[in-house]
C-alpha cells in the first residue's frame, strides 16, 4: 500500500492541534503506519528541504521547523500521496479550500501547520530520512475490507 510522509509542524504542535489533524487523517481512512514526537535536528531538515536550499525563505523555513517538537508520520493507503495533499490544502492558506488543514486552521504560507510528500519519490526519500526502516509498522486494519472495493 502507498506510503507518504507527513509532519505536523511545530506551529501545530503549539496550537493543541495534533488531536484535529490525526482525527481528520484518520477519518478519512488512512492508516498511521509510525509516528514520532521529537524536535527534528538542522541536519534532517536541511536534508528534508533541499529543494528549497536557494530559496529566500530556506533559513527561516529550517529555523520554524526545528524551533520546537513536531510529529513525524507515515500514513498509509491507496493513493496517500495524492490525498494527503488535499487534505492538507494549498501551500498558501489564502488559497487553502475550507474543508482543508490549510483552509480551516492557518493563516500564512510561513505558519502552515503541515507537511505531506508531494510525490512517490519525495515520499520515499522523505521517510528514509525520519524513519529507520524497523519503526514503520506493516499491520492490516480491519477496516480496509470496507474501505477498499
Ligand atoms: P510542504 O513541503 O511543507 O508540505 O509544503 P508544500 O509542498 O505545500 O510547499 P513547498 O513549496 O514545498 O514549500 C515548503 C514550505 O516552505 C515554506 N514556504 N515559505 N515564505 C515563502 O514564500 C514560503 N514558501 C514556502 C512553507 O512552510 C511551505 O510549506
Ligand atoms: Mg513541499
Amino acid at each position: 500500500m502507498e506510503q507518504t510522509y507527513v509532519m505536523i509542524k511545530p506551529d501545530g504542535v503549539q496550537r493543541g492541534l495534533i488531536g484535529e489533524i490525526i482525527l481528520r487523517i484518520e477519518r478519512k481512512g488512512l492508516k498511521v503506519a509510525a509516528m514520532r514526537m521529537s524536535v527534528m535536528d538542522k541536519n534532517s531538515a536541511k536534508e528534508h528541504y533541499k529543494e528549497h536550499s536557494e530559496r529566500p525563505f530556506f533559513h527561516s523555513l529550517i529555523e520554524y521547523v526545528t524551533s520546537g517538537p513536531s510529529v513525524s508520520m507515515v500514513i498509509e493507503g491507496k493513493n496517500s500521496i495524492a490525498l494527503m495533499r488535499s487534505i492538507n490544502g494549498a501551500t498558501n492558506p489564502v488559497n487553502a479550500l475550507p474543508g482543508t488543514i490549510r483552509g480551516d486552521l492557518a493563516v500564512e504560507t510561513g505558519r502552515n501547520i503541515v507537511h505531506a510528500s508531494d510525490s512517490s519519490e519525495a515520499a520515499k526519500r522523505e521517510i528514509s530520512i525520519h524513519f529507520k526502516d524497523t519503526e514503520v509498522t506493516g499491520y492490516k486494519k480491519i477496516d480496509e475490507a470496507w474501505l477498499y472495493e
